[in-house]
C-alpha cells in the first residue's frame, strides 16, 4: 500500500480508498479523532475474533492462550514505541497509567509535583488527589508561553518553576487543549541532569510522532492506543524505566498471574487484574500492522497536510492568528485555531445538529478555540464543509 500512498499527500483520490476502512456513520464528518479515535474495520475484526475465542471457551482462552498472546501484543507495541516488553504493560488508557504512577509515587508532605497549564484536566485531578493524600502542597503549575515562539521559551517556563523540593515533573508529549508538541526529549534530559523524575503523558503522540521511549530516558510514559494508533477503545500502555520498576504497584490488585505461575517482575501484576475481556490489548498488533502497511511516514505527512490545510482555512475565516508557529515540530495531525464566539458549546452543538460535523470548540485561558483532528478517513472536502458551516453559524 505504501507505494501508491507515498505518491502525493495532496492527491485526494489516492487516499479515498482508505476511507472505506472505517465504519463511521454515513453523513457524519468526524473531526475529533484526538478525543476518541475509532478503529478501522480490520482492527475491529481482530478484537472481535479474540472476543469470540474468549466467549467460545473461556478456560482455554484464559489459561492457555491469554498470557502468550498478551506478551506478543506487549512485545510488538514496545517495539513500535521504542522500548522492550519488560518495561511496558498494557492498561486501559492513559488515565489508568497515570493513576498507577500517582498511586505508586509515595509523596511526602515536603514534596512538590510540577506540571504545566496545558495538561489534561483529569491528569491535574489525579495529581491533586495524590498531593492532598500525602499532605503535600497542590501540584505547582508552570505557565507555558502562549502564543509561543520558541521551544527554549517552553523549556525555560517549566524549569524556572523547579525547586529543590520538586519530586516529579509531568508533561504532555502533545498537549490536549492546545495540540502543541512539547520538546520532551530536551525536557527529560535536563530533568535527568538535576535528578528530577519525569512522567510523560503521551496519548496523542503514539503514531502521530515517531517514538523512541528508551532514548527519552523518562521515568514513566503513559498513553492510549485508541487515539492516533486507532487500536480498539480500552487499549493503552504504561512504560516504566527499569530504575522505577521496584516502586510500581498495580491500582487493582488481583492474582497478577493465573494459576500457580510465579510472579517474576512488576509487569506480572498487570497481567491479571480480575476477569475481563482483554481483546482490545490483543488487537493492538493489528492496529500497528494497519498503520505500517499505510506507512507511518505517509500517515504523518498526509494528516499533517490536512491539519495545515484546516489551519490555513480557519485562520482565513476567523481573522485570528494561530497560537503556534507553523511546521511539524510544533503540531502533527491536529490543529488549534482561535475562534471568536461567545458560546463555544452552543457552536459545537450547532455544527453537529445542523451540519453533522463533530469537532470540539472550547475555552482555554480566556479565549475560545477550535481543535481539528485529521486522520486517514478525513479529506479536504470535509474541512471545506466545516469552514462553510462555521462561516454561516458565525455570521
Ligand atoms: C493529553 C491527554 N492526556 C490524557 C488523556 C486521557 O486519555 P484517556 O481518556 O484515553 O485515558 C487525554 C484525552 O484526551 C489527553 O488528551
Amino acid at each position: 500500500m505504501e507505494s501508491s500512498l507515498s505518491g502525493s499527500v495532496e492527491n485526494e483520490k489516492v487516499w479515498k480508498e482508505l476511507q472505506t476502512e472505517w465504519t463511521l456513520r454515513e453523513g457524519v464528518i468526524y473531526l475529533n479523532h484526538g478525543s476518541f479515535g475509532p478503529p478501522p474495520r480490520r482492527v475491529q475484526k481482530a478484537r472481535d475474533d479474540w472476543s469470540h475465542q474468549l466467549d467460545s471457551q473461556p478456560m482455554d482462552f484464559f489459561w492457555r492462550k491469554f498470557e502468550p498472546a498478551l506478551l506478543e501484543a506487549r512485545s510488538q507495541l514496545a517495539k513500535f514505541v521504542g522500548t522492550t516488553a519488560p518495561n511496558l504493560v498494557c492498561v486501559d488508557n492513559a488515565t489508568y497509567g497515570m493513576n498507577v504512577v500517582a498511586q505508586s509515587s509515595q509523596l511526602s508532605a515536603e514534596d512538590e509535583v510540577l506540571l504545566t497549564d496545558h495538561e489534561y484536566g483529569a491528569v491535574r485531578r489525579v495529581w491533586e488527589r495524590s498531593c492532598r493524600r500525602a499532605g503535600a502542597p497542590p501540584p505547582k503549575v508552570a505557565t507555558l508561553p502562549f502564543p509561543v515562539d520558541s521551544q527554549e521559551q517552553v523549556i525555560e517556563s517549566i524549569f524556572s518553576q523547579v525547586t529543590d523540593r520538586t519530586r516529579l515533573l509531568i508533561v504532555s508529549h502533545i498537549t490536549s487543549p492546545t495540540a502543541m508538541t512539547l520538546p520532551v526529549a530536551t525536557i527529560c534530559q535536563r530533568a535527568r541532569k538535576i535528578g528530577l523524575a519525569t512522567c510523560i503523558d503521551g496519548p496523542h503522540a503514539v503514531a502521530q510522532l515517531p517514538l523512541d521511549i528508551d532514548s527519552l530516558d523518562c521515568d514513566f510514559y503513559t498513553a492510549s492506543c485508541h487515539k492516533w494508533l486507532s487500536a480498539p477503545f480500552g487499549s493503552g500502555f504504561l512504560y516504566v524505566h527499569p530504575r522505577q520498576h521496584a516502586a510500581i504497584e498495580p491500582v487493582v490488585l488481583s492474582w497478577g498471574r493465573l494459576g500457580d505461575m510465579p510472579r517474576k517482575s512488576w509487569v506480572d501484576d498487570f497481567n491479571w487484574i480480575g476477569s475481563r475481556d482483554p481483546s482490545p490489548f490483543l488487537a493492538i498488533p493489528a492496529a500497528i500492522q494497519f498503520l505500517q502497511e499505510v506507512g507511518c511516514e505517509a500517515f504523518r505527512a498526509r494528516t499533517h497536510y490536512l491539519a495545515t490545510y484546516a489551519r490555513e482555512r480557519l485562520v482565513e475565516l476567523s481573522g485570528q492568528q494561530p497560537t503556534l508557529p507553523a511546521g511539524p515540530e510544533w503540531y502533527g495531525s491536529m490543529t488549534h485555531v482561535p475562534l471568536k464566539t461567545k458560546d463555544p458549546l452552543a457552536l459545537q452543538t450547532a455544527l453537529w445538529e445542523q451540519h453533522g460535523i463533530e469537532v470540539p470548540i472550547f475555552g482555554f485561558e480566556g479565549r475560545n478555540f477550535i481543535r481539528v483532528s485529521c486522520h486517514l478517513y478525513n479529506d479536504r472536502e470535509q474541512i471545506d464543509r466545516l469552514v462553510v458551516a462555521l462561516g454561516k453559524l458565525l455570521s
